[in-house]
């Protein structure tokens, strides 16, 4: 009988591979790593003294690097013990405890449909290639290599074109004997009622074959050439074999293209899997034109405990990754979320491995963001937060928004995440009013910072020596990493500089370096050079200020202060900058004003002298305690970064 493909893939899915391997071989125990699922034995199938055969629960497969045989679950039953492929099935599900499915006819006619309508797509998909190849491909050829394609990725991805006629895929279908009726289950013509005579669905359009898991053409993307069409990308229509919704476009290949880590990333669009897979990034899947799906995610937590999902760096970017977020959000469990990372403004991946590489793409990929921190950055962007009322509207989000995680123990811990995030955000208040929140810092610094302010909450537990450090011993040998956050965002954004020209000018630096580029970025602003980062980079390195702004801006991208680099939308860069002058300053002040203090106590121990003294010591103390709730603060300002 004929299994269904869901049946199988079910049944897999259930058993480890090693388990099913485990009978049959010993596992080498030096190379093995049981916990990643990763095992070595001596190949079953040859004769050999040390382990070349691999096989790993992941992926579901095994290999031998000796020799080269290589399948699944099934494929070692009957290929070693000899089993016929219903029996190997059989086993597989008894392992799985699953019951083997009831002969049903119906299902079996369903199959054999849908085999022949996978045949009818992969004709397709060949007729396609052959007439990108043609004369009539001509146009696509150029539009193709214009765009970076080599033809090595193109055949890879089997890219192909749609002649501008309304029946050459028909006529060269009809004679290879495929029906009208087939061609249409297909979705490959436009048919209905008020069509007298189908035609073909896609004329003159760059064709991209979408796969299903087992690497089997069900649908195709196309694309228009021209700006002009009104459609940049037609998809099929949802057929017997494609549920657009269910399907990620290049899932096969990026399951072979995971490296050991496992890692899957989620992009956009067709273009940009395939740019990122010929820069050497293979193991890129993107959803088909819609937002991602649940179905979707479940595919991709298929294959990694922590997928990276990217969106563009602009609002509808933006958008879109809070929309995954939500849909993320329930689904969560231990171990399992989901990271975001947020392109470049303007750029998608293929832009940006264009210009910059798989380097640049790895970058972006490196400051991917926790779903906790999207979540809360959600919440209180642009919020003002200014009444006991509005804090705590604030919390009864957070606190619903925790309430949808279906996992009891995730649900717990986000719960608490997000106090901790709204105690830190807004401080324990013992006084009324501290220094530094004389400008209200909620509402000119934002979130992204702070968010990670409160992150580092839960981690840190404000011990004391760590908060120090950087307030009291501020001119230790290497850069302070608060002050460097503020000259690294004012030369990547120079548009902050003007924005708060008078506070730039005031800024005093006591690290050397950090007072040479300070004064270097004024002498650009007065010589016209700080225009754009690049100009402002070429002053300070001509002003012989490089090795200083190259130390400086390593060190913030070691500490991860991502909202200060370059890459970094306007906003983020604002907020950071922000938020760190204002740390700067209150600091600053502070500490003059505990050193007025004390020689004040000193010339005259009056008690009213001595009270004074104490409440600008807690002032300290709790600007100190917010400071180390800054994410590397303090923390790594004096000794070398974790990376
Ligand atoms: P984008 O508009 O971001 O296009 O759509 P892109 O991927 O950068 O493509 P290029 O670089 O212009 O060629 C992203 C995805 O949204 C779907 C497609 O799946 C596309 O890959 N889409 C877009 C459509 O389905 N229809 C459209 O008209 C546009
Ligand atoms: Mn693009």
């Amino acid at each position: 009988m004929r299994f269904s493909p869901s049946f199988l893939d079910e049944i897999r899915d259930r058993v480890p591979i090693s388990s099913v391997i485990g009978g049959r071989v010993t596992w080498d125990r030096r190379k093995t790593n049981a916990s990643r699922g990763d095992y070595w034995a001596c190949c079953p199938f040859h004769g050999e003294k040390s382990p070349s055969f691999h096989c790993e629960d992941r992926k579901g497969r095994y290999h031998c690097f000796g020799c080269g045989v290589s399948g699944d679950h099934f494929r070692f039953l009957t290929e070693l013990d000899g089993m016929s492929f219903p029996e190997a099935v059989e086993r597989v599900a008894e392992m799985a405890g699953v019951p083997m499915p009831a002969r049903d006819p119906e299902a079996e006619k369903r199959e054999k449909v849908r085999a022949s309508l996978t045949e009818v797509m992969d004709m397709a998909a060949r007729f396609f290639q052959e007439q990108l190849q043609a004369q009539a491909g001509a146009a696509a050829r150029a539009y193709l290599r214009d765009r970076g394609l080599t033809s090595a990725t193109q055949q890879r991805f089997r890219l192909g074109y749609a002649p501008d006629s309304r029946n050459a895929l028909k006529n060269f279908l009809a004679g290879k004997n495929v029906t009208v009726e087939q061609m249409e289950a297909c979705g490959l013509l436009v048919h209905g009622e008020d069509i007298p005579v189908s035609y073909d669905r896609f004329r003159d359009r760059i064709m991209f074959p979408i796969e299903d898991a087992r690497e089997r053409v069900i649908a195709f993307g196309g694309r228009a050439m021209s700006p002009e069409v009104a459609a940049k990308y037609l998809n099929s229509n949802d057929t017997e074999l494609f549920h657009k919704g269910e399907v990620l476009y290049n899932l096969a290949r990026a399951r072979k293209g995971q490296g050991r880590d496992g890692q899957v990333i989620a992009v956009e669009g067709y273009m940009d899997v395939i740019a990122l897979a010929q820069a050497g990034i293979e193991n890129a899947v993107a959803p088909l034109g819609t937002a991602l799906t649940e179905r979707q995610l479940e595919l991709l937590w298929r294959m990694s405990a922590e997928p990276v999902l990217c969106f563009d760096g602009d609002q509808a970017g933006l958008k879109a990754a809070w929309r995954a977020a939500d849909l993320a959000l329930p689904a969560i469990a231990p171990g399992r979320s989901v990271r975001f990372a947020l392109m470049p403004e303007g750029q998608d991946p293929d832009d940006l491995v264009k210009a910059g590489g798989a380097d640049a793409f790895g970058r972006v990929l490196a400051e991917a963001r926790p779903l906790a921190e999207m979540i809360w950055q959600r919440e209180t962007a642009g919020g003002v937060f200014d009444t006991p009322e509005r804090r705590a509207d604030l919390e009864k989000r957070l606190r619903e928004l925790a309430g949808r995680i279906r996992d009891e123990s995730v649900r717990r811990h986000y719960g608490q995440d997000m106090r901790e995030r709204v105690q830190a955000y807004f401080g324990s208040s013992r006084t009324e009013k501290r220094p530094w929140q004389e400008n209200r810092p909620w509402q000119e610094a934002g979130p992204s910072g702070r968010g990670r302010a409160a992150h580092a909450a839960g981690r840190l537990a404000v011990s004391p020596s760590l908060a120090r450090s950087a307030l009291v011993r501020q001119s230790a040998g290497t850069m302070p990493l608060r002050e460097t956050v503020i000259l690294v965002s004012l030369v990547n954004h120079p548009g902050l500089i003007d924005e708060n020209f008078d506070a730039v000018e005031r800024l005093d630096f006591p690290h050397p370096d950090l007072k040479g580029l300070h004064g270097g970025l004024l002498d650009a602003v007065a010589h016209d050079a700080a225009a754009t980062r690049e100009a402002v980079v070429n002053w300070l390195a001509r002003a012989g200020l490089g090795p200083a702004w190259e130390a400086a801006e390593a060190l913030v991208r070691r500490a991860r202060q991502w909202p200060a680099l370059a890459e970094a939308a306007r906003d983020d860069a604002r907020e950071a900058f922000l938020q760190a002058l204002h740390l700067h300053r209150s600091a600053g002040a502070l500490h003059r004003e505990l050193k007025a203090a004390e020689a004040a106590l000193a010339s005259e121990p009056t008690e009213e002298n001595y009270r004074q003294l104490l409440e600008i010591q807690t002032q300290l103390r709790d600007a100190q305690a917010t400071e180390a709730l800054i994410d590397g603060f303090g923390v790594l300002s004096g000794r070398t970064a974790r990376s």
